[in-house]
């Protein structure tokens, strides 16, 4: 029984093939602006070359164009084949690409211009702010709409984590980007003070969470099993681990805003559901590597199942870094240090990065109507380079940020500070070197998987592995066999 010609492939190739291309672009400018805190003059004295520009283009790349086209490709793959039916519209769907292709450009048009609201991870100025309210409320739609006339009585539960963070992103992005334009570049928050800095890290930290971990662990239900060949480990433990994810999360944003003007009492509820979030996130994990038990032997040859394996070694490690980062005794020495910025990459480069990597690489041939991709060893290759490079990212940016907070708080028996400020800067420069050193190797890795995925699409298979003529049934088939 397959359904594979009455599914609507197109709209998840091309969002593949967009993860693919913006990984290349958003890593590029990450290994950009890390050689510019190594060497400064990198900014070449011209303003939209300079770092404060670039580093928000970096985020809005990775996060929203390689995570946010990764979200779509995959979301749209696994409603369909786990609700055994076609989007629910062409159209819409084709829109949804379309015009998130638009916000991505323009978000790397004005970025660099200079044109920001201002607000991290929220910086795109109302009319695209306006422009992504109508692809999302248009995703939710085609989303949803599939859902509704799924032919299947059971919503499976990746689904669940997909429509949440669907649901919770158009509702952090509508509220936290509420504005007055001033003209068609420049526009006011709609609040102010310390109700604006909380509102911002409310949606800060669920971006994190919804965007960044709720719509990956999708991701993960489906393409672990899948790739295994096993049933999640326990179905029961992953609905429990849904509703606790979504509710606690909602409440640790203020963890963003230790020693602040936010009252006291609301920064200890914000380090409180953090530490909470801690079962719910290891909860999770368990299942996901659980899920291999008895079937441990396919990790010594199946890099794919590397990318998705390893992804939640570094999910469980970010996420138990995280509520330790979230004690307020702690934040006093991480906040704003680079220790901040290594907890990200291991988020980032290593769950993020990992969980869609393996997803791409196990649909892409399926799209490609191949039976694997062009080259197992490349994959091979890009996991390893990879590995490396997070190790060299997050190791250096760890002891870059405990030294630069022991470094400030240092203080002489007269009271006076025992380091200046250009002191620790320089003390940190060799750890920007070998940050940057990894996030070369974490870009080659990206620049070999652009390779193999051309090869794949263009269909010319190495001649090793040429596998016999595949009659188109056959490799229906293959598909086919996917379902869940
Ligand atoms: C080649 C890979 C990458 C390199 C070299 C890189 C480099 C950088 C650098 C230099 C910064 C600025 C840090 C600072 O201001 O001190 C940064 C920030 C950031 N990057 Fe990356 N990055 C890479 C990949 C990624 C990926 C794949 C993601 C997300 C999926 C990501 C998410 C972020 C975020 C969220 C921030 C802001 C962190 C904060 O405000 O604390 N990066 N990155
Ligand atoms: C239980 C889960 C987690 C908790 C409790 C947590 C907690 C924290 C804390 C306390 C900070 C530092 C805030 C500061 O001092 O400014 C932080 C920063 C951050 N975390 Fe996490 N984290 C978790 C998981 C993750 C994961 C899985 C990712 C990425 C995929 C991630 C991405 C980030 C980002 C992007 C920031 C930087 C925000 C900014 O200042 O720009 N976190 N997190």
């Amino acid at each position: 029984m397959d359904t594979q010609l009455n599914y609507n492939y197109k709209v998840v190739k091309q969002f593949a093939i967009a993860t693919v291309v913006w990984g290349v672009v958003g890593m590029l400018v990450g290994v950009f602006i890390a050689a510019q805190l190594a060497w400064p003059a990198l900014n070449f004295d011209i303003a939209w070359l300079s770092y404060g520009r670039l580093r928000p283009l970096h985020t809005n790349a990775v996060i929203f164009a390689f995570g946010g086209c990764a979200l779509f490709a995959t979301s749209y793959y696994v409603v369909q084949r786990t609700s055994q039916v076609r989007l629910f519209s062409d159209g819409l769907a084709a829109f949804t690409f379309w015009g998130w292709q638009l916000v991505i450009v323009a978000a790397a048009i004005t970025l660099p211009m200079g044109y920001t609201q201002g607000k991290e991870y929220a910086e795109l100025e109302w009319p695209i702010d306006l422009l992504i309210a109508v692809v999302w409320v248009s995703y939710a739609v085609v989303f949803f709409g599939t859902l509704w006339k799924r032919k299947v009585p059971h919503i499976y539960v990746a689904n669940w984590f997909f429509g949440g963070f669907i649901l919770a992103v158009a509702l952090l992005h509508i509220v936290n980007s509420m504005a007055m334009p001033a003209s068609m570049t420049k526009s006011y928050s709609a609040y102010s003070g310390v109700q604006d800095a909380m509102i911002q890290w409310w949606y800060g930290h669920n971006a994190v969470g919804f965007f960044l971990t709720a719509g990956f662990l999708g991701m993960m239900y489906y393409f672990i099993p899948k790739q295994a060949e096993k049933p999640v480990y326990s179905y029961r433990l992953s609905i429990v681990h849904f509703w606790a994810l979504i509710f606690t999360y909602m409440w640790a944003g203020p963890h963003h805003l230790h020693y602040t003007a936010l009252p006291d009492w609301a920064q200890s509820v914000g380090m409180v559901f953090s530490l909470i979030l801690l079962a719910p996130s290891w909860g999770g994990m368990i299942n996901g590597m659980m899920t291999l038990s008895g079937a441990w032997h396919k990790l010594r040859d199946d890099p794919i199942l590397k990318f998705l394996i390893v992804s939640l070694s570094f999910y469980g490690m970010a996420t138990f870094e995280g509520p330790m980062m979230s004690i307020k005794t702690v934040n006093a020495l991480s906040h704003y240090t680079d220790w901040t910025v290594g907890h990200v990459h291991a988020g980032a480069l290593g769950w993020v990065g990992f969980i869609t990597m393996g997803s791409i690489y196990y649909l892409l041939p399926r799209l490609a109507g191949k039976q694997q991709m062009w080259s197992k060893r490349l994959i091979e290759l890009h996991f390893w380079v990879a590995t490396i490079g997070i190790v060299l990212y997050i190791a250096s940016m760890w002891i870059a940020g405990v030294m630069q907070g022991l470094m400030w708080r240092a203080v002489n028996s007269d009271g006076t500070l025992t380091y200046s400020f250009v002191e620790s800067v320089k003390a940190t420069y060799p750890y920007y070197v070998i940050r940057l050193a990894g996030g070369l190797l974490y870009l080659s890795g990206m620049v070999l998987m652009a390779v193999n995925t051309v090869m794949t699409l263009r269909g010319s298979l190495p001649a090793n592995t040429r596998i016999p003529a595949l009659a188109p049934a056959a490799s229906a088939h293959a598909t086919a066999a996917a379902h869940v």
